[in-house]
Parts: C-alpha cells; sequence; structure tokens
C-alpha cells in the first residue's frame, strides 16, 4: 500500500519496458517479416533497454501479425539480463508461450465490458476466471506474470471510466499473482490531473512499485501524463520504438508514447534509464527504413532533420 499517496517525488531511476516489438508491430497491416523483427529486439536489446515486449501468443486468426511469435522467440539473441514478456490471453496461448521459452508472460484484461468482449471475446469477469488456471500454471513453471488493465482512462464504445473500477481490477489481479499491472490509456485519451487521480486510486490498493504506466499518444497527452504521474512516484514506463503501433480492436487509436521521447524527457530531468539514446536513435531509424515511413515521434523526427 503507498502510504501517502498525494507525495510528490520523482524516481531516481525509471524501468521502461519496450513494447514496439509487440504493441507496435502487431498493428501492422502489411506483413512485417520475422526476421526484422528478430532485428529489431536485438538492437533494443543493445540500446540497454532491460524489458522488452517480444511477441504475443493470441490467436493468429485474431492477430495475424503475430503469428511468427514462436520463430520469433527463438530467433533472438536472448540476454540473461532482460526480461522477454510475451502476451498470454488463455491457457493455449501460456502453452505456446512456454514452449518458446518465455520466462515472462502477460495477461491483458479490460476496464470496460464492451472492450473486454471487442477484444478478447469474454466478460471482465471470465477473464479473471480465465486468468486463474493461466497464472497458477504459469508459477508452476517458474514463470513471472504481468496484468495489463486496458481503457483505463476511457473506452472507445462505453466512453467513461471510473478509477474505481480500475482499482478494483488491479487489486484482483495482483492477489491472482500478477507482479506488476500496467494501466493501459488504449486510445490516448486521458488528461495529467485524470491519470494522476487514477495512480492516486489505484495506489491506495495496489503498491506504487507495482504500477506501470501505458499510455498511448492519440491526442499528443502522453508524455504531460506520464510527467504527471512520476511526479507520484511511479517508476515504470511502457514505450514504444519510432511511437509505433495502436490496437486492432480500437479505432483511431495510435501508437504508444515513444520511446525516444520517454527518454529524452526523463535525461532532461536526470533520471536514470540505463539506456543510450544515441543507439535508440539509430534503432528508430532501422524502424523507419524497415516499414518505409518516417517515426511517429518528435525526438525521431527532430533528429531526421538534423
Ligand atoms: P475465441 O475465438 O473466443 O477463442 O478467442 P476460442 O477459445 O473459442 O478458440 C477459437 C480458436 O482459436 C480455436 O481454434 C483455438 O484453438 C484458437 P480452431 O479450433 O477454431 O482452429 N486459439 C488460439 N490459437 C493460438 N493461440 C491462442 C489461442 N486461443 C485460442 N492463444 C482469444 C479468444 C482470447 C483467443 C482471442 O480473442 C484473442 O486472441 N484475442 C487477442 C486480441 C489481441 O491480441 N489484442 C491486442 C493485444 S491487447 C492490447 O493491445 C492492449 C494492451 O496493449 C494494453 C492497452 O494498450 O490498453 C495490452
Ligand atoms: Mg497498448
Amino acid at each position: 500500500m503507498n502510504p501517502n499517496p498525494n507525495k510528490k517525488s520523482f524516481p531516481e531511476r525509471v524501468e521502461i519496458v519496450e513494447v514496439g516489438p509487440r504493441d507496435g508491430l502487431q498493428n501492422e497491416s502489411e506483413w512485417v517479416p520475422t526476421e526484422m523483427k528478430i532485428e529489431l529486439i536485438n538492437r533494443l536489446a543493445a540500446c540497454g533497454i532491460r524489458t522488452i515486449e517480444a511477441a504475443s501468443f493470441v490467436s493468429p486468426k485474431w492477430i495475424p501479425q503475430m503469428k511468427d511469435s514462436l520463430e520469433v522467440m527463438k530467433g533472438i539473441q536472448r540476454n540473461s539480463s532482460i526480461r522477454y514478456p510475451v502476451l498470454t490471453p488463455n491457457l493455449k496461448g501460456l502453452e505456446r508461450a512456454l514452449e518458446a521459452g518465455a520466462e515472462e508472460v502477460a495477461v491483458f484484461a479490460a476496464a470496460s465490458e464492451a472492450f473486454s468482449q471487442k477484444n478478447i471475446n469474454c466478460s471482465i469477469s471470465e477473464s479473471i476466471e480465465r486468468f486463474r488456471p493461466l497464472i497458477h500454471e504459469a508459477k508452476v513453471a517458474g514463470v513471472t506474470v504481468r496484468g495489463y488493465i486496458s481503457c483505463v482512462m476511457g473506452c472507445p464504445y462505453q466512453g467513461e471510466v471510473d478509477a474505481e473500477t480500475v482499482a478494483e481490477l488491479a487489486e484482483t489481479m495482483c492477489k491472482l499473482g500478477c507482479r506488476e499491472i500496467s494501466l493501459g490509456d488504449t486510445i490516448g485519451v486521458g488528461t495529467p490531473l485524470q491519470a494522476q487521480n487514477l495512480v492516486k486510486t489505484v495506489g491506495q490498493r495496489v503498491p506504487l512499485d507495482q504500477i506501470a504506466l501505458h499510455f498511448h499518444d492519440t491526442r499528443g497527452q502522453a508524455l504531460a501524463n506520464l510527467y504527471a504521474c512520476l511526479e507520484l512516484g511511479v517508476s515504470v514506463i511502457d514505450s514504444s520504438v519510432a511511437g509505433l503501433g495502436g490496437c486492432p480492436y480500437a479505432s483511431g487509436a495510435s501508437g504508444n508514447v515513444a520511446t525516444e521521447d520517454v527518454i529524452y524527457m526523463l535525461d532532461g530531468m536526470g533520471i536514470e534509464t540505463g539506456i543510450d539514446s544515441e543507439k535508440l536513435l539509430d534503432v528508430v531509424q532501422f524502424v523507419s527504413q524497415s516499414l518505409g515511413r518516417p517515426p511517429q515521434s518528435r525526438v525521431g523526427r527532430a533528429n531526421l532533420n538534423h
């Protein structure tokens, strides 16, 4: 439990969870070759990023871009000091993830019933019942579990989402055994004071050091929202190189906040990440060349114009 959710203190260090290879690429309509996915992950690892979400063992009928996740996991150069979490919506996903040698998996729920139905074809309570055996089996296999909650500041189908609903779900998922809860502003609708209120509300039920922020930048609010939550002491941020991504079940959702934009801000604030920003910009360029379009990020675009 966070003893004083109103306290303002920036963390000294922030852990970046790079989600580009999963959240980013899952949204690409053109097939991205397996070798490019593998090279992207290896290059991100070389920048000093310590957590890279590498793949997704969901139904290939739902997300065809992730159908080569086994090959990707087998193809990357594993570094023992890096976590490579993968998405698993159900037991079948866990089985496939274990076959691929995953050491961390992520389950994903939503704070909105409508989004839960669209994204994973079940209600919120059914999703929790699905996670129960999955998390149990993961623990038996010695695999850690991360938990996502989508639509924490608004839903494309339902509109407003109450922070208390998110907090209850976060607590339930922690009790089930998730080591960390990542709060997803899936459609990038939140604003800074709302984000702070969300963290304070969730922080009443889940320790602050188990809260991660996963903000999509659809309306240009992500950095401001992150700053507002850093002020409360949150120290885990999900981001995507070159601002890749969106969500296939949230039309109009743009990419996650770009890793290079976050690193630029954190470097300027003197907050450590262990990430080499020059190398990261080379990866941004690699992504742009591979996908044939400029990066979404401001820092990435500024770098192109140099
Ligand atoms: P369903 O159709 O209800 O599943 O989908 P089912 O259990 O009835 O099975 C139907 C078929 O799918 C069967 O095959 C299963 O074997 C197969 P068939 O007999 O027809 O040949 N199947 C699978 N195949 C491979 N791997 C699996 C798997 N499971 C079933 N794991 C299901 C339910 C959950 C599977 C489906 O809805 C699904 O895969 N959804 C994933 C959607 C998704 O990946 N969305 C994007 C990721 S979430 C996100 O981006 C948000 C996040 O970034 C946070 C944020 O921004 O808010 C995390
Ligand atoms: Mg996302």
